[in-house]
This record gives structure tokens, sequence and C-alpha cells, in this order.
């Protein structure tokens, strides 16, 4: 009894270590690879413009999105959350960051696309500040390691003004 609950015990040790080491190296090379990115996005198309009836703006557009992220995967990627945010600035506050659009890209092989997208959440702001307002399109990305620390970056894409009246 006593010998097999401590063989039991020996193997379990001598397996986890060699996957332990193993993962600690995969975090370890991630820092080693230094991913560049390239993507653009632009208003596609200011859909929809107006204040809602409590007083917030609120702004439906699309979006052409174009994004090569196949450098963030290396073996040590499970997937890679990506979202594009509008933001600016108003008296009340210094930075708004609302986000527009998100996506989970899966593997390499989906990570490189261009398209059009509707937004999936309208920009509302949280008064009626937008009307003429110069809006930056950041896009953000989280990337889920197999293994390690999660880790986050974001680039500014571009800049644009909203219409200065409603629609
Ligand atoms: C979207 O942007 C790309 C460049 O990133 C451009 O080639 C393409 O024509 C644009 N598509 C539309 C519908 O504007
Ligand atoms: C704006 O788009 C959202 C979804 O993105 C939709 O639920 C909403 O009804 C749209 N609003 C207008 C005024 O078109």
């Amino acid at each position: 009894m006593h010998s097999v609950a401590y063989r039991l015990n020996t193997l379990v040790s001598f397996s986890v270590l060699p996957l332990a080491l193993m993962l600690a190296a995969a975090s370890f090379l991630d820092g080693f690879n230094s991913p560049t990115v390239q993507a653009h996005a632009q208003i596609h198309k200011i859909r929809r413009f107006r204040k809602q009836v409590n007083g917030a703006d609120e702004v439906n557009l699309s979006l052409n999105i174009s994004m090569d992220m196949e450098s963030l995967f290396t073996w040590n990627t499970k997937q890679v959350f990506v979202f594009v945010t509008a933001e600016y600035q108003t008296p009340k506050n210094s930075l708004n960051q609302i986000s527009l659009w998100d996506h989970i890209i899966p593997d390499k092989e989906h990570a490189k696309f261009q398209r059009v997208v509707p937004n999936k959440y309208p920009l509302i702001d949280q008064g009626s500040n937008l009307r003429g307002k110069n809006i930056e399109l950041v896009l953000h990305w989280h990337i889920m390691p197999k293994s390690g620390k999660m880790i986050q970056d974001k680039m500014s894409l571009s800049t644009f003004n909203l219409p200065e009246a409603y629609s």
C-alpha cells in the first residue's frame, strides 16, 4: 500500500516538473518576440447621428477596418482579443473611451483581414458633446497566452470629426 502510494507520488512529480519547465520556457521566450502589428481603420459612413430623448448624443457608424495581427501568434498564443475604441475629450472627462467593435482572432490563419463593419456598440456620449467633436480611433489588443501573463497593447488608427449637425 504505502509503496504504491509513494511510487504514484514520485511519478506525478516527475511528469509535472518537465511540463512546468516547458511552460516557464514558453512565457520566457515570449518576451523576445517583438511583434509588429499593422492596422488601419477609418469611418466608412456615419449611419445615424442623433440626440437621445435623455439628451445623450448617439452615433451609429460603420468602420473600414484592416489589420494584420499575424506576428502576435506564437506557439504560446491561445487567441487574440481585439477591440476598436472611439476616444475623445470633454470638459468633464479628459478621456472618454467607448468600444465600438470587438473581435476574437482564434488563430494565425484568421489574423489578417479587411472588412467594412457596422459598430457592434453605438457611440453614446454621457451628454451632448459630440457635434463637431474630434474623435480618435484606437485599436486595442489582448494576447491570451496558453501559459504566462496576458499582454495588452494598443495603437492609434486615425482621427475624424463628427458632423456639426444631427442627421
Ligand atoms: C477600405 O480600406 C482599404 C484600405 O485599408 C481600401 O483598399 C478599401 O477600398 C476600403 N474599402 C471601402 C469600401 O472603402
Ligand atoms: C445603433 O446600432 C445599435 C447596434 O449597434 C442598434 O441597437 C441601435 O438601434 C442603432 N440605433 C440607431 C438609432 O440606428
